[in-house]
């Protein structure tokens, strides 16, 4: 019987499945290898070098993200080598980066900046101008790009090429100057971009913000509470988190944002659409209803309490099905009730009316 592969990472022999890199085999077995351009989504571009390893016999390090595990190998995640290495990497990459985590602009934590922290690396070898262009004039209301915070890692033209499948922004011009673009310069607005958000959720410095809680000034994220719920605007159920301001709306909270829950954690896997990321403001608009209403013998709706309200629906539907039979009902519920209401809607059609006479949009 053949052995199965093993490499050695740390001096521990581990085993992989062919096809795994070293980054694969590393978090499997919960050693930590520090990453920016990675995202196991994505196929590996090797693009930061954040994630340098030392692999015995080979003359240069080399990125455990793009490198495929082989029998036999021996690696090092961490040695005076990689260390060294490391710190330079990030000191160049603070050349031209701000030195600060600016959360009013970002909005989300920048892991470059985490990162030089965690390994004591310089910030302070000296500036070099930015040469990448933004696109300042774009009007698309929910995507803002900060050439500045930019690392050129190419997470969300990837992301918005193989998992959004629009390749609507890329790596565009040459050197220094390379930034991220849409054809001609174009905004988002009139490009293929479908305003998923996805290329700022993946961003891992913050370069790519959400335009709402910029304009609006909102509290950066570590400020933020996070509450799990379920996306209602169609039936797939995707798993979002309202990231809510508790002190906003005079004390009553405010969503500042949605973002998904990390890939892998849930159906949506990190994505999310246009509408479940970008269009929450309803929640907190000034028309809403926040009680029911009945309408009076003056024709005018009034403000009821629930008690009153359900009886006077259960008396009005009780009333047709007495002048009309059970059949003169029908039941209309909506894909963005959660499974277990429209279950329960259903249930009160049949068992209570006693008619099948039940439908729900997302069944055709
Ligand atoms: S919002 Fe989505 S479709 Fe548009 S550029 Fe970003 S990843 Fe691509
Ligand atoms: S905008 Fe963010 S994700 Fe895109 S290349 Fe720049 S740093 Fe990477
Ligand atoms: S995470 Fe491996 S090169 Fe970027």
């Amino acid at each position: 019987m053949s052995q199965q592969p093993r490499i050695t990472l740390g001096g521990r022999a581990l085993v992989f499945e062919p096809g795994e890199t070293l980054l694969d085999v590393a978090t499997r077995n919960g050693v930590e290898i520090p990453t920016l351009c990675h995202d196991p989504r994505l196929k590996p571009v090797g693009a930061c070098r954040t994630c340098l390893v030392e692999i015995e016999g080979w003359q240069r390090l080399a990125p455990a993200c793009a490198t495929q595990a082989q029998a036999g190998m021996v690696v090092a995640s961490e040695n005076e080598r990689i260390d060294r290495h490391r710190k330079s990497l990030l000191a160049l990459y603070m050349t031209d980066h701000p030195q600060e985590e600016e959360p009013a602009k970002s909005g989300t934590p920048n892991q470059l900046l985490a990162m030089v922290t965690e390994f004591e690396a310089a910030s302070d070898w000296g500036r070099l101008s930015q040469k990448r262009a933004g696109r300042p004039g774009d009007r698309n209301p929910y995507i803002h790009y900060d050439a500045d915070s930019c690392i050129l890692c190419a997470r969300c033209t990837r992301y918005c090429d193989e998992i959004e499948g629009v390749s609507a922004i890329a790596l565009a011009g040459r050197g220094s100057e390379t930034t991220i673009s849409t054809a001609d310069e174009l905004s988002l607005l009139d490009t293929t971009c479908e305003i998923c958000g996805g290329c700022i959720d993946v961003c891992p410095t913050g370069a790519m913000a959400e335009k709402m809680p910029l304009v609006q000034e909102a509290r950066p994220d570590l400020q933020l509470e996070t509450v799990r719920t379920t996306c209602n605007y169609c039936g797939v159920g995707c798993q979002i988190d309202l990231n809510v301001d508790r002190a906003g709306e005079d004390g009553h909270g405010r969503i500042v944002k949605v973002t998904s829950p990390e890939p892998g954690t849930t159906t949506n896997d990190g994505n999310l659409c246009v509408k479940g990321r970008f269009a929450y403001e309803f929640v907190h608009h000034g028309d809403r209803l926040t009680t029911p209403l009945v309408r009076g013998k003056d024709g005018e709706l009034h403000d009821a309490s629930w008690e009153d309200a359900l009886r006077i629906a259960a008396d009005g539907l009780m009333g047709v099905r007495e002048r009309h039979g059970a059949d003169g009902l029908g039941f209309v519920s909506s894909s963005r009730c959660t499974g277990e209401e429209n279950y329960l809607v259903q249930k009160v059609a049949r068992a209570v009316f006693g008619t099948n006479n039940v439908h729900q949009c997302a069944a055709t």
